[in-house]
């Protein structure tokens, strides 16, 4: 099983949009994958339609420290009122896309996380996702966070085996996408002594315009390389702005769906980079769908 976490300090600049069409695609391909909704606000909650909505979510998986079957919802694709007109829907059922919702609202759990120790904290969500029956269950788990500094993004970048971080492109957000990703280093560093460890980060371009100097950014963000201690990387395949990606948000279902040519190229490719593992693996209703019966193993 292999955990993601898209984090980033700024809000706005796509996390939600790619978590959900990252989750979206991998389970097109064939895998099982897990959702967690760890922003107070519920946007990916909300983002695809549920058939099974689960009595709780977040505040019991962090809590109990447990990810029992009551904390899981189950995504619907295609959702019941879904038009497909002029769509082309997957040929396959594809793997599984669950879900633990958000309920954190009214700001109880981080309270609650504020009263434990630190360590106890930064473990909230890796190890309830170590336990034997979710690493048996899940192939890829996708963590969405809030863009904010906090115990839940904490805990959201400790569980983490890779990190995604959406940058938008112009010079403002690309300073401060340095300065919070040293500021997030340095945070984290302090835990080392007691083994936790920062996971790799990779930075992705989004909402990217013809007309942005995308190049700068990323020459921006390579040239301080040495100062994020060689953590951070930046991904080829940029994320452009599109239409397509509110039209699926309205749609409840997955980018490639809308936008079977360009868009679902560009989250392919964005897939791949970002997950060698799954390099080559397509969505079946991808033009060059190459059906590898995907095993389920060593993602
Ligand atoms: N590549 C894109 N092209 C066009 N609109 C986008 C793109 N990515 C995100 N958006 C839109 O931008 C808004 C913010 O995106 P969202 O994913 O919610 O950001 P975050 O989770 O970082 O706050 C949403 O309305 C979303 O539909
Ligand atoms: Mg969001």
């Amino acid at each position: 099983m292999f955990t993601i976490s898209v984090v980033s300090t700024k809000g706005g600049v796509g996390k939600t949009t790619l978590a959900a069409n990252m989750g979206g695609l991998l389970r097109d391909i064939g895998l099982r994958v897990l959702l967690i909704d760890a922003d107070i606000q519920p946007s990916l909650t909300r983002y695809f339609h549920l058939e099974h909505e689960a009595e709780h979510g977040l505040t019991q998986l962090i809590r109990s420290g447990v990810l029992s079957p009551d904390c899981i919802s189950h995504c619907q694709l295609p959702p019941v009122a879904f038009e497909a007109k002029g769509v082309k829907l997957p040929q396959s059922p594809g793997g599984l896309l669950h879900l633990v919702k958000s309920d954190t609202r009214d700001g109880k759990l981080q309270d609650w996380m504020s009263g434990r120790m630190g360590l106890d904290m930064l473990m909230r969500l890796n190890m309830p996702l170590k336990h034997p029956s979710v690493t048996s269950a899940y192939d890829v788990v996708l963590i969405d966070t809030q863009g904010a500094i906090g115990h839940l993004q904490d805990a959201a970048v400790n569980a983490a085996d890779q990190l995604l971080v959406p940058v938008s492109p112009d010079i403002v957000s690309a300073r401060e996408f340095l300065d919070g990703t040293i500021s997030l280093l340095d945070r984290h560093e302090c835990a080392a002594h007691v083994g936790l460890k920062m996971p790799p980060m990779k930075a992705v371009l989004t909402r990217t315009e013809k007309t942005v100097d995308c190049k700068l950014i990323s020459e921006l963000i390579r040239e301080h390389f040495i100062e994020m201690r060689g953590r951070v990387s930046m991904l080829e395949t940029m994320v452009p702005a599109a239409v397509a990606y509110r039209k699926a948000a309205t749609a409840q279902v997955p980018v490639h769906w809308i936008d079977p040519l360009k868009q679902s190229d560009v989250m392919h490719k964005l897939m791949w980079e970002f997950i060698p593992s799954v390099d080559g693996m397509c969505a079946s209703n991808h033009p060059e769908f190459i059906d590898l019966n995907a095993p389920h193993d060593n993602v």
